[in-house]
């Protein structure tokens, strides 16, 4: 199956097989080609160039994109869509004044979502999951992570991995499952951390590498959750059994969780609302991704990553939505964008290849995803007619993607 992309007004995020990820001042440039083509054979990227250069071949499909943008398909690295139920009641409690974790001390947050969670039987999970996954791929999401972490118990960590195989299997959009087993200690736990961190390390883990249910192990370190010593311990295990490290880490406070990572080369970081200067200087020169969520500060109304003191302090950066029921309803990767520019103060071009290259970088998918690439999966956007692609971030609250197609199916 050949489809032509024709008349592109401009083809954004093209880029050589050898890039992987932008760092620093590289984050400001965004390679395009203006009145462009771009060619799809089968799920891949055949070729692109300039209309003038377009060959006469014919396909078994024509789209015309006179007006429009063309741009890989977001790369969201971090979010938590396997879930039951929802969290509206404490929203509102935020609303009325309560805290994130004044609410999670009286055993709401993770731990009502892991109550629903193990109520809830496998099938009725996974319906819920699809509904919120078909949601983001219309939205221009063609590569995700997802984690667990809603299970907090055998069988319940082991539940939703399943969930997130059995979407694997059914969706076109690439996915990466990630371990969150350390995501909160379980009531009968909070006076014997020990006692829990051996059932992750002793009964989970052993079947997850059985069953191939994960790629990635993640923890939540932070004060009240796991400490930077627990943390190592997961990160320890998680690693002997193959899974490579992606860490929540610095959200409400510097514990020193960074650097542990770091230290266990972890693939990214994620959060980092609150860093201080040991934190900047020991990403400096390492293979680990920092990761921002804009919508995450929005929702709780905390501090945003200081995108541009890591920008300028030659880190990369990626924006992932962090979808999840407590601190972050919402998997738009387009509102990410427009966010890590209006509050973060990210130019457009800086935000794109953080939602696109670094994005796949912090799943392991560089390779495969996040540029327009000769070999690459045909993951693209195509926007309505608009003005130029500052119109995406610039115009926040509109929705302006015309097409969606991922692995050459248009799903939009
Ligand atoms: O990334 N911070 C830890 N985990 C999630 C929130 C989980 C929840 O509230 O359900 C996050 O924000
Ligand atoms: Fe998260």
């Amino acid at each position: 199956m050949k489809i032509l992309i024709s008349n592109i007004k401009e083809l954004l995020q093209i880029r050589d097989t050898s890039v992987s990820k932008v760092s620093g001042k590289e984050m400001a440039e965004l390679p395009s080609i203006k009145n462009a083509y771009l060619l799809i054979e089968d799920n891949s990227i055949a070729d692109f160039g300039t209309m003038q250069n377009c060959p006469e071949i014919s396909p078994d499909k024509i789209i015309d994109a006179t007006g429009k943008i063309v741009l890989p398909t977001w790369c969201d690295s971090h979010t938590h869509i396997v879930y039951a139920g929802n969290r509206e009641q404490e929203f509102v409690d935020r609303i009325n004044g309560l805290s994130y974790e004044e609410i999670a001390n009286r055993g709401g947050g993770i731990l009502n979502s892991a109550k629903k969670l193990n109520e809830s039987s496998e099938e009725a999970i996974y319906n819920q999951s699809k509904t919120r996954l078909e949601e983001v791929m219309k939205l221009g999401t063609g590569a995700i992570e997802i984690k667990s972490g809603y299970g907090l118990s055998v069988e319940g960590e082991l539940k939703m991995l399943r969930v997130i195989k059995k979407l694997k299997a059914n969706y076109p959009v690439a996915i990466k499952a990630t371990f969150l087993g350390a995501h909160a200690f379980p009531t009968e736990y909070k006076d014997n951390h020990k006692a829990y961190i051996d059932l992750i390390v002793n009964e989970m883990l052993p079947q997850i590498a059985e069953e191939h249910l994960a790629e990635y192990i993640d923890a939540f370190c932070e004060k009240g959750y796991f400490s930077v010593e627990e943390t190592e311990r997961i990160m320890q295990a998680g690693t002997s059994f193959g899974l490579i490290p992606k860490i929540h880490v610095n959200q409400f406070n510097a514990i020193g969780g960074i650097a542990a990572a770091v230290k266990y080369q972890a693939l990214s970081v994620d959060h980092l609302e609150v860093m201080n200067s040991e934190d900047f200087e020991v990403l400096k020169n390492t293979n680990t991704m920092p990761v921002a969520l804009p919508s995450c500060s929005y929702f709780l109304s905390i501090p945003y990553t200081p995108a541009r003191e890591m920008i300028s302090a030659g880190l990369p950066l990626a924006l992932a939505t962090d979808y999840n029921p407590g601190s972050t309803p919402s998997g738009n990767m387009n509102f990410v964008v427009a966010t890590a520019c209006i509050k973060m103060k990210m130019t457009p071009e800086e935000a794109i290849n953080a939602a696109t290259i670094n994005g796949a970088y912090a799943m392991g998918l560089s390779e495969s995803h996040g540029s327009i690439t000769r070999g690459k999966r045909a993951n693209l956007i195509i926007t309505k007619p608009v003005s130029s692609f500052y119109q995406l971030p610039y115009a926040f609250g509109s929705n302006l993607i015309h097409s969606v197609i991922i692995e050459g199916e248009v799903i939009l």
